[in-house]
């Protein structure tokens, strides 16, 4: 399978954010990743609801949500009503992870559980059978245009393991510090969805920067 591309309109233009939207439609991407922060769980605020129904409107990519939030529960079906296709928690935030994981499948979503750094991988062990992606973080969550974490290349490759082992379909997925620099590597390590940020938002023509690392 090819490797999938999931713009992170963190860093995006808020106050342009139709012409983002219409740029990644246009563009080779697969998804549009949106990081929603309550600045409980991560030190940092971003946005909710209303902008993920807005850009729904205009959107021609599944939308996928990953949720840096407590007790994600409370919310889960009011992502799902703002267009979420896709709703990725964190294992940190979540006590009762396999009821959560339940309810996001039976809203019709796609599930997620994503793990900080610090996390091992092996603690998602028995719950793999049921995600359809688990994203594992290669940076400390919370702001855009962070630096890749180098030890992430020992979890990815064990992450894999675990995931061909159990016969899961879940998808690997990396979120932070992702450019064309380290893109092939974390592909031959096992990764198959790449959130960028920063490096599509910040480049002179993020068009091409998203054909550069579809096609890398
Ligand atoms: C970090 C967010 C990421 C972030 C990635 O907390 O989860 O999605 O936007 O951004 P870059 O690619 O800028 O590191
Ligand atoms: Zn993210």
């Amino acid at each position: 399978m090819p490797h999938l591309i999931a713009p992170s309109i963190l860093t995006a233009d808020f106050l342009d954010l139709r012409k983002e939207v219409e740029m990644v439609n246009k563009s080779e991407a697969d998804w549009l990743h949106f990081d929603v922060m309550d600045g409980v769980f991560v030190p940092n605020l971003t946005f909710g609801f209303h902008i993920i129904r807005q850009v729904n409107e205009i959107s021609e990519h599944p939308l996928d949500v990953h949720l840096m939030i407590v007790e994600p529960d409370r919310h889960l079906e009011e992502f799902r009503r703002a267009g979420a296709n896709k709703l990725t928690v964190h294992y940190e935030a979540c006590i009762h992870l396999h009821r959560t994981v339940q309810m996001i499948k039976s809203l019709g979503m796609d599930a997620g559980v994503a793990i900080n750094p610090h996390t091992p991988v092996s603690v998602l062990e028995d719950i793999l059978p049921d995600l359809d992606l688990v994203l594992n973080m290669t940076v400390n969550p919370g702001y855009g245009g962070q630096e890749f974490i180098e030890h992430s290349y020992v979890k990815i490759r064990k992450l894999r393991e675990m995931i061909d082992k159990s016969g899961s379909k879940a998808l690997i997925q990396v979120d932070g510090g992702i450019g064309p620099d380290n893109l092939a590597s974390l592909r031959d390590a096992g990764v198959d969805c790449f959130v960028v940020g920063n490096t599509i938002f910040s480049a002179d023509d993020p068009l091409e920067m998203i054909s550069r690392l579809k096609n890398i």
